[in-house]
């Protein structure tokens, strides 16, 4: 890996005088130094303290605290998750200090998906900014929070590419595109390891979930994933391939099968793909409860038959799983699991512990017991300016008729909506140890930013949703949605009131952060029928009006988009979300967020992505035919495209201009527009670069992004943006699973979105 070049800690063993007999650093941090360390310390290994080392075990009701002891004291752990605290640390990595044979110590892990106590955007979200440094700029300061609370490794990135709305777990992911995906996964891993997973304040990345998760069918929760070798290779593995390269020092196993082969038995993918051709030395950890489910995916036949296809498969770390210790060390003994496999794996988990600096100091994120907070949520642990500044750059502006916002500070604004203030929703999925209690709302926020110059009103209008289904659904293990003892038609009423005392209406409307999650499929995705009805009796009142999303996915947003005045994605903009989005709509930042996947017009079209295949019937609006490849009762194509988002300003792209008319192997190409900001205002776009094969031995897609810059310009500013293109981009996997970059023509597209865009060509020899 990577930060294996860097050299070792210093060691605080002088504060932990029960360590002395024990053989801790310093050891210097190269692969060199690990192996013969892990080689010695494998030889002093019983098999049940080998067996332990695959253990990662979750706290919770299943695990209490004291059960966690005693498996401590057998050796019967390897790490722990859902911990996060540095006392609850230290206390577990005491007692392994003090009660087990070999003292190895405990790693602590956990879903730091965006952010840690300062919850940013959701990643969704984050990809919108199309912004490296600001998605940098989280994954340090996620790290750094992270590993102050003790913690070693974070579940995070999650890099599955995905085309499905429906799926709730899009918002835990960069969108659908390879390229936008695969920069943005690179970008968390580097910064969230930093130079080395060991130091103080970084920790080891987790890239999440291999492979393909992102396409279950139909968008439901852990169903299948079937698709070509050619697809799988081409769009779906390059972003875990891109975390890998980048260092991630851990894979998690997906829980879907692939093909017909579940994750964790495909031995295909964990040791030919993974192991073999990417030559990745990490360890393998299999996601929640992936061993067991292999008895119900129908590849093993019981227990036992699950442990050995796992192990052999090429998983490591079992999660959350009890199969490994009951089966294992029979498995074992009988010869029927080689210990050759069982070492391989054990050996994953001591190297990833040495890397993350446990053998020098097993306390190096904890620290002194001294120097714990007081208060582990307190104010002063938070970033709010920097999850401030990220969440203002995510958001997309979708539509603006005649310049609706940004709004003025004086007047009356009726500020409605059931997310308007809802300090819960606004953190969005897996907002890990983040506190909504924290979290800024919307209300809050442009309170703050109207500070007494004009008049805020504010009602809730509608619940979230009024079905009841689905409120039971969304409560089922908290109260996560509060519905009003009003009924629908008294709130609706006091909604339109509201707004008719005011000069402009915002209306916070979307999903509840548990309808976009792990487990959160949707068979439809525009906004809930309660809150539709708000904004049609908003709408008939006739001011004008503002509709601010919050949502995990692409919602089917034809009623709000024919509806509202102006139309603003703030998807779940996190901690300082409410004052991020006041400052866009009071026009104090520009937008400049550009959509990360195609919103479609409605869910019967889904797929709807922007880098399809032709077809042989392609459908052309201006010469409608009955036999070519359309819906009869939708447009084509998205209401939102790939790569879209307006401004307050206005930009113009120049023609393409090309550095040569033709490229060779070896040669870098330089494409370039001057990019002018036409508008009013000082604003911020993304350039994006597009590349087609149009003849190919294979079909290939109509457009494929291959480059962007986010360029910030004043107010009539000009720009020259310039991109290379070399052989890398034009590389592809042909019928014979060979990535090939093949002779002739390519179009180059550059724009502002994946739609309108300025064309050039080169030829390829
Ligand atoms: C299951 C989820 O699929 C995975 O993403 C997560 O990291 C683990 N649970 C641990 O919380």
């Amino acid at each position: 890996m990577k930060w294996m070049c860097s050299l070792s800690l210093a060691v605080s063993l002088a504060l932990q005088p029960a360590l002395a007999e024990v053989r801790f650093g310093p050891h210097p941090l190269t692969p060199e130094a690990r192996d013969a360390y892990v080689t010695d310390l494998l030889g002093q290994m019983t098999l049940d303290e080998k067996i332990g080392q695959l253990r990662l075990i979750s706290v919770g009701p299943d695990n209490p605290k004291e059960a966690i002891r005693d498996m401590i004291q057998k050796g019967q752990v390897g790490a722990i998750f859902n911990t996060v605290t540095r006392p609850d640390i230290r206390a577990m990595q005491d007692q392994v200090m003090a009660l087990s044979r070999l003292k190895i110590p405990l790693f602590f892990a956990f879903d730091v998906v965006h952010g840690q106590r300062t919850i940013f955007p959701i990643p969704l979200g984050l990809a919108a900014s199309w912004d490296v440094d600001a998605v940098k700029q989280v994954g340090q300061i996620s790290a750094r929070e992270a590993a102050d609370d003790g913690l070693n490794m974070t579940w995070a990135p999650m890099v599955d590419v995905s085309r499905e709305p429906r799926w709730g777990r899009v918002s835990e992911g960069f969108g659908e595109d390879t390229w936008l995906t695969s920069v943005m996964g690179r970008t968390m891993v580097e910064a969230m390891q930093g130079k080395s997973p060991a130091d103080r304040y970084a920790v080891m990345t987790s890239v999440k979930h291999f492979a393909a998760y992102g396409a279950v069918e139909g968008g439901k929760e852990y169903n299948s994933v079937d698709m070509s070798p050619q697809r799988l290779f081409q769009d779906y593995l390059p972003p875990y391939k891109a975390a890998l390269d980048a260092g991630s020092g851990g894979v998690m196993v997906a829980l879907n099968a692939l093909n017909g082969v579940p994750a964790a038995a495909d031995s295909w993918l964990l040791k030919e793909v993974l192991r073999k051709d990417w030559k990745f030395t990490g360890i393998t950890i299999s996601d929640h409860g992936a061993i067991k489910e292999l008895i119900k995916h129908g590849v093993a036949k019981d227990p036992r038959d699950a442990v050995r296809i796992a192990l052999q498969s090429g998983v490591n770390m079992s999660m959350s799983d009890e199969y490994y210790s009951q089966y294992l060390p029979d498995l074992v003994k009988r010869g029927v699991v080689s210990q050759a496999d069982l070492d391989d794996a054990v050996r994953h988990v001591l190297n990833v512990k040495y890397e993350m600096g446990l053998f020098n100091d097993p306390w190096n994120h904890l620290g002194a017991q001294e120097s714990d907070p007081a208060d582990t949520n307190a104010e002063s642990r938070l970033h709010r300016e920097a999850a401030r500044d990220v969440a203002r750059k995510s958001m997309v502006l979708l539509k603006n008729h005649q310049g609706t916002l940004p709004l003025q500070k004086h007047g009356t604004i009726a500020l409605i909506g059931p997310l308007a203030d809802s300090q819960r929703d606004i953190m969005g999925s897996w907002s890990a140890a983040g506190r909504a209690d924290q979290a800024v709302t919307l209300l809050q926020g442009m309170k703050n930013a109207i500070a007494g110059k004009a008049t805020l009103l504010y009602a809730k209008g509608a619940n979230v949703t009024d079905h009841k289904g689905i409120q039971d659904f969304l409560n089922l293990y908290e109260q996560a949605v509060s519905v009003d003892a009003r009924t629908p038609q008294q709130m609706l009423d006091e909604a339109v009131a509201t707004a008719q005392k005011a000069d402009v209406v915002v209306l916070a409307i979307g999903e509840a952060q548990g309808m976009a999650h792990e487990a959160s499929s949707r068979s439809d995705i525009t906004v809930p029928a309660s809150q539709q009805a708000l904004l049609k009796a908003l709408k008939a009142t006739g001011k004008p009006l503002v509709v601010v999303l919050m949502n995990g996915r692409p919602l089917a947003l034809v009623q709000e988009d024919r509806q509202a005045d102006a139309l603003l994605e703030s998807w779940f903009s996190g901690t300082e979300g409410g004052n991020a989005i006041a400052d866009v709509l009071f026009g104090d930042y520009n937008p400049s967020g550009k959509l990360p996947m195609s919103f479609p017009r409605e869910v019967g079209q889904v797929p709807v992505y922007y880098n399809h295949l032709p077809t042989g019937r392609p459908y052309n609006p201006e010469k409608p035919n009955k036999y070519t490849s359309h819906y009869f009762d939708t447009a084509n194509g998205p209401l939102y495209p790939f790569g879209y988002g307006l401004s307050y300003t206005t930009f113009s792209v120049s023609p393409v201009i090309l550095s040569s008319p033709t490229m060779s192997r070896g040669d870098t190409l330089r494409a370039s527009v001057t990019v002018t900001n036409t508008g009013e205002r000082d604003g911020a776009t993304v350039v994006q670069l597009y590349l087609q094969d149009p003849v190919a031995s294979l079909s290939r897609p109509v457009r494929e992004l291959k480059g962007f810059q986010r360029v910030m310009l004043k107010k009539g500013e000009a720009k020259t943006v310039s991109f290379p293109i070399d052989v890398s981009a034009l590389t592809f996997w042909n019928a014979r699973l060979q990535q090939v970059a093949e002779p002739g023509e390519f179009n180059v597209f550059i724009g502002l979105d994946s739609v309108r865009t300025q064309q050039a060509s080169f030829s390829f020899r």
